[in-house]
């Protein structure tokens, strides 16, 4: 939920407002659009500037004698900067505004025209600052004091902001839908629930539809259909359309996540993390968020979301360890863990959007804990099988900010999941490299498609806490948008 109401633009700070939002630089130099600032004193400003030494990436609230306003300062240290500065910067701000009771706030940009920074710098500031502002208070029978505060943005080319601020703004309500996801409980959320809400999404043009586990055994989706099987809440698979290319007939980029509602382990039950496996639909939740994003800005591309949405647990129908099933590609598979179910689904997904002949296909997945042990919470796991794909998504990882780093697939990897009795198996008995293992059985459904599959488990919950706090951070959602925004044709 946004806890600011009404975003302005203006090429002048208003009247009544009660604290601006000032940039400096490392020497203390005030970067900020001068010409904004020729109401107010800008020697006391700049004196108390000097006198209380800003340190880099910190900011401070002053109060201008002659005008009783606030101006909070801020040391953008353009020497050594990255995304994560810019973001947790803003960040600060908001909780700086909120501590302060501010009702309003003016940021006072630069101006692009002659300082080092650009407006894709001040969205990184605005990225962070907003995904401060989220809570998720739904279950609270007293709602905290959320009191609203009105942001003015002021810089002197205001329509290039405007374009940029809006975009941020679609991404940032993707974000926060996917946040929102992850949040709910599994006793809440369940696959049934998750399409119920994506069935809402329909105003956006998006073109929707739901298979029930009726046709999803038509579709022979017995992969997906096993990891569900335990539960009592039936599985789905969700099909969420984009058709923002001029032709029809283009070919779309397919975006596959993992959705599972709980991961208890299965009858391999987990013995650790058992609270946080709500999150395990991260990856369906970032493709969702992704969908609403991409429909907001109304990219021309052709795009669709699959989501193969499940809960993995122990009940008396449930798969076992030594289980061998068949999936959608025709491939059997040999259950050596139950624990391993996210790749399962995926296989199945994957298979189905292969029937749209897609240009790329993106699976997204909260899939091995030891992509944790590599990446920890900063990075994503990515594995690619075609260099173009790769390329595109390290500049859509540049652009918006959420980092990833590419691992290796290997024939020889490949070989360490052939079952002796079946086509595949469903982990590696030889012990080490899990998240390859994990990327090389989902390689086999991807037949000769361009593929990239991100291992989101390190960096979808617990991850930049100064920026988002301690739960889920939306990981992915920005990532995908740039990604698919790289298939417009110029
Ligand atoms: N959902 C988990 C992965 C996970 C673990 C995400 C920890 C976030 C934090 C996945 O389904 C899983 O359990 N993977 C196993 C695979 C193993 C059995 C080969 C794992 O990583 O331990
Ligand atoms: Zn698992
Ligand atoms: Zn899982």
């Amino acid at each position: 939920m946004h806890t600011f109401s009404t975003v302005h633009y203006s090429s002048k700070i208003p009247e009544h407002c009660q604290c601006i939002i000032l940039f400096i630089d490392h020497t203390n130099n005030i970067v900020s659009d001068h010409t904004l600032l020729t109401r107010f004193d800008s020697a006391d400003i700049l004196e108390q500037i000097t006198s209380l030494k800003i340190e880099s990436w910190e900011t401070l609230c002053l109060f201008c004698k002659q005008s009783n306003i606030a101006f909070l300062c801020v040391n953008l240290d353009a020497q050594c900067k990255t995304a994560k500065d810019y973001q947790t910067v803003g960040a600060k701000l908001f909780k700086k505004i909120k501590a302060h009771t501010f009702e309003s706030a003016a940021f006072c940009w630069p101006n692009v025209n002659e300082t080092q920074f650009n407006v894709d710098d001040f969205m990184m500031i605005m990225k962070g600052f907003l995904n401060a502002s989220y809570t998720f208070n739904r279950y609270k029978s007293e709602q905290a004091d959320n009191k609203h505060v009105d942001i003015q943005h002021c810089c002197a080319d205001i329509n290039q902001f405007k374009v940029a601020y809006e975009n941020l703004s679609a991404i940032t309500d993707g974000t926060f839908l996917a946040k929102d996801l992850m949040n709910e409980p599994a006793n809440i959320l369940t696959p049934i629930e998750f399409c119920n809400r994506i069935k809402d999404l329909d105003n956006l043009g998006l073109e929707i539809e739901i298979l029930d586990e009726a046709k999803c055994r038509k579709e022979k989706m017995f992969a997906l259909l096993s990891v569900g099987q335990g539960s009592a809440q039936p599985s789905r698979l969700a099909c969420v359309k984009w058709h923002g290319s001029k032709k029809k007939s283009d070919q779309p980029v397919a975006l596959i996540g993992k959705g599972v509602c709980f991961d208890s382990g299965g009858i391999n039950l987990k013995r650790a993390m058992l609270t946080e496996m709500k999150f395990d639909m991260g990856g369906a939740a970032a493709v969702i968020g992704a969908m609403v994003s991409i429909a907001k800005q109304k990219i021309p591309v052709n795009v669709i979301g699959i989501v193969a949405l499940t809960e993995n647990m122990t009940g008396s129908q449930a798969y076992r360890p030594s289980d061998i099933i068949s999936s959608r590609a025709g491939k059997s598979i040999e259950v050596l863990n139950t624990d391993a179910e996210g790749r399962l689904i995926l296989a199945d997904a994957m298979d189905y959007a292969t029937d749209f002949k897609p240009r790329a296909m993106i699976d997204v997945a909260t899939l091995t804990g030891a992509i944790i042990v590599a990446l920890g919470h900063e990075y994503a796991g990515v594995f690619c099988n075609e260099s173009d794909l790769s390329k595109k998504l390290n500049h859509a990882s540049d652009r918006s900010g959420e980092k990833v780093w590419q691992l290796p697939l290997d024939k020889e990897f490949d070989k360490l999941i052939d079952s002796p009795i079946a086509d595949c198996q469903n982990i590696s008995t030889t012990g080490g490299a899990g998240s390859i293992t994990a990327a090389q059985f989902l390689q086999r459904f991807a037949k000769d498609i361009p593929w990239a599959h991100i291992d989101i488990a390190g960096t979808a919950w617990n991850a930049a806490p100064e920026v988002h706090g301690k739960g889920p951070s939306g990981y992915g959602v920005n990532l995908l948008t740039e990604l698919v925004k790289e298939y417009v044709e110029e």
